[in-house]
């Protein structure tokens, strides 16, 4: 059942479970041998996160940040906040970030910066959602779930004003919602 506010499903549970494998595959041929370090950001990324991990079959260790940009917005105001740090060190770790999703680049491009001062041994990107249309900062993701058009989407970890991140699919929030 779609919820009241989703005007088009864009990815059933189904499509991202598979991606989502995809992506676990890739990591899996990408670095074996090694024991990368998974880095959510979140809050959106919790679910995504949650099953790359479980299609990763490497040694993986999990660590988690809180980052804030949006506020209640629907753009990205560009302030981007450190709520909560990494727990552990990077140091020499293979470090993949895990975003729910790559839109203006801003948080990206300061959390890179950041992090590459951590001397890591790598550091890679894997995004679930890419619009690659609003980008204003130069990032790109190593690993890319999908590739969207700019529409509001919400869903499997991505909300608007804190809601719709329940729902098991990704869609187009209707624009009556956000006042549109
Ligand atoms: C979203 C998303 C990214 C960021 C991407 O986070 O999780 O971190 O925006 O946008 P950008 O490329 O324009 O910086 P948000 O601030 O909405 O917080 P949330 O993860 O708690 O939903």
């Amino acid at each position: 059942m779609m919820h009241r506010d989703i005007e088009q499903i864009l990815y059933t549970e189904e499509e991202l479970r598979r991606r989502v494998r995809d992506l676990g595959a890739q990591i899996n041929a990408d670095y074996a041998g090694r024991k990368p370090l998974l880095a959510s950001v979140l809050r959106g990324s919790f679910i995504f996160m949650a099953d790359l991990t479980r299609a990763i079959d490497l040694d993986v260790t999990v660590d988690f940040m809180v980052v804030s940009s949006y506020g209640a917005g629907t753009v990205s105001s560009g302030q981007v906040e450190i709520k909560k740090d990494l727990s552990d060190s990077i140091e020499g770790r293979d470090l993949i970030i895990v975003e729910d999703i790559l839109d203006s680049g801003n948080t990206l491009y300061y959390l890179m910066e950041v992090l590459r001062a951590r001397k890591p041994a790598s550091i890679r990107i894997c995004t679930l959602m890419d619009k690659p249309e609003r980008r204003t900062k130069p990032i790109t993701a190593d690993y890319v779930g999908f590739t969207i058009p700019d529409a509001f989407i919400v869903g499997y970890g991505l909300d608007y004003d804190e809601k719709y991140r329940n729902l098991p699919y990704v869609g187009v929030l209707k624009p009556s919602v956000y006042g549109k």
